[in-house]
């Protein structure tokens, strides 16, 4: 069978290493930058943006390959899936109309709201700056301001936490775009990704991403640094009925989806805060997370082929879907000064860092030398019986990293577990 996987960071590799366990699988990829790890599992791949649809198309057609899986948002957002189906080449991620989901925050707080979906905070969508900050003046409590489109993970800010009354307001007047602003949420925050097939669901374990670049979830927001998952799937501080109820809302939105002649196949991410009133949904991914997707996909029994035939079939119940009851800790490596002023192209090095997976995301290999980008660089997997042992393995192959690099050391230790199980418990 012939896969083509359209992405070439770490998220991309996870999958194209999960498909490649199965030794029928060729895989094909399409990326804009060649990923050495991709490049090596591949028989063929093509460099090139990921978002000009006709060439992913014309490159699919050429080998013919028999099935897609998108990673990122652009390409679903430029309908990538569309122009392929059109192509008759069965895809596992939504078509641009479904997409909308993650693309279009408007669009994701309307749809719960008509659907009477749970867990949608209170929200205001505003297309002129005046009256956003009209609103936001008159607003008793702080606000999360989250532009309309798609901003790479870093265009949300959060009053009373980046930014005062007035920054705000700047910040709403620089946007030059729509603007949904909604109360601000208190509580932990969790990720719950499903596989779906637009019509059923099948979730998989929780993970906790980091979004703050440094130690002690301190300075700015990132791509995500890093992320942990538990042996039970579930996190300290999340009830197995928060955890229900979280995918509750996820199903809901997924038929909500189908009801509106839109329907929603591929993977479904949520990212929820758990609050003192249960899970609130942040925001949907039309995607795998990255970093969490290596935290699923370093776990996942299952043979992904497999599953990615039920879901283009619509029949997803038919395949019972395993992940190893083992604790994962994902580590980035970054370039120093990410993200706000990342220091490129410098070379770095890897020490022996088995038996942690690596999966390479913005590094590029040249004369055997492996060289930074400005984005996130490489990631280690740890995989244990517990947190302590995962976190060890995928710490040690980190810090065995030299180069103007630098990753965080506190991901997935029990001191900031502990700190998040306290919060919670301070809110309940
Ligand atoms: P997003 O780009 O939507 O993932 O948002 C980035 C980060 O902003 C999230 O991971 C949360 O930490 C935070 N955030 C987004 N919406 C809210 C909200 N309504 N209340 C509090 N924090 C939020
Ligand atoms: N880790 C957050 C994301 O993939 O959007």
């Amino acid at each position: 069978m012939k896969v083509l996987v359209v992405g070439g960071g770490g998220r991309e590799h996870a999958i194209a290493m999960a498909l490649s366990r199965n030794s029928d699988v060729e895989l094909y990829a399409v990326m804009a930058q060649a990923n050495p790890g991709i490049a090596r599992l591949c028989k063929g791949f093509l460099v090139e943006k990921e978002t000009l649809v006709t060439a992913v198309s014309r490159f699919a057609r050429a080998n013919a390959v028999d099935y897609a899986i998108i990673g990122p948002e652009a390409p679903l957002e430029a309908g990538v899936v569309d122009v392929l189906e059109e192509a008759g080449i069965p895809c596992v991620g939504p078509t641009r109309a479904a997409a909308r989901l993650e693309t279009d925050k408007a669009f994701c707080r309307e749809m719960m709201e008509r659907h009477g979906i749970a867990g949608c905070p209170r929200y205001r969508v505003f297309y002129r700056a005046e009256d956003a900050i009209m609103f936001l003046e008159e607003y008793p409590g702080d606000l999360a301001i989250k532009p309309v489109g798609l901003t790479g993970g870093k265009g949300v800010r959060i009053m009373g936490e980046h930014l005062d009354r007035k920054g705000a307001a700047d910040y709403i007047r620089g946007l030059g775009s729509g603007v949904v602003l909604e109360e601000r949420l208190i509580g932990e925050e969790f990720t719950l990704q499903a596989f779906t097939d637009g019509s059923h669901l099948v979730p998989m374990p929780l993970v906790q991403d980091h979004k703050r670049a440094y130690e002690g979830d301190e300075g700015p927001n990132t791509g995500g640094m890093g992320s942990y998952s538990l042996p039970d799937h579930t996190l300290p501080f999340v009830t197995e009925e928060d955890r229900q109820k979280a995918q509750n809302i996820m199903q809901s939105a997924v038929s909500a989806m189908d009801a509106a002649g839109t329907p929603y196949r591929g993977i479904l991410y949520g990212q929820f805060m758990n609050t003192r009133e249960g899970p609130m949904v942040i925001e949907f991914n039309a995607r795998f997370g990255d970093p969490e997707a290596m935290n699923v996909l370093s776990l996942l029994e299952t043979d992904l082929l497999r599953i990615m035939e039920r879901i283009v079939e619509g029949n997803l119940p038919a395949l019972p879907v395993r992940f190893s009851r083992k604790a994962t800790v994902c580590k980035y490596i970054v370039p120093e000064g990410y993200p706000d002023s990342p220091v490129p192209d410098q070379p770095v090095t890897l020490g022996a860092y088995e038996p942690a997976i690596l999966y390479y995301a913005n590094v590029r290999e040249s004369g055997g030398v492996l060289y930074t980008g400005s984005s996130r660089t490489m990631a280690f997997v740890g995989v244990g019986d517990t947190l302590e042992e995962a976190e060890r393995i995928a710490e040690s192959a980190a810090s065995g990293v030299t180069g103007r690099v630098r990753h965080r050391r506190d991901i997935g230790t029990s001191a900031l577990l502990q700190r998040r199980v306290a919060h919670m418990r301070e809110l309940r």
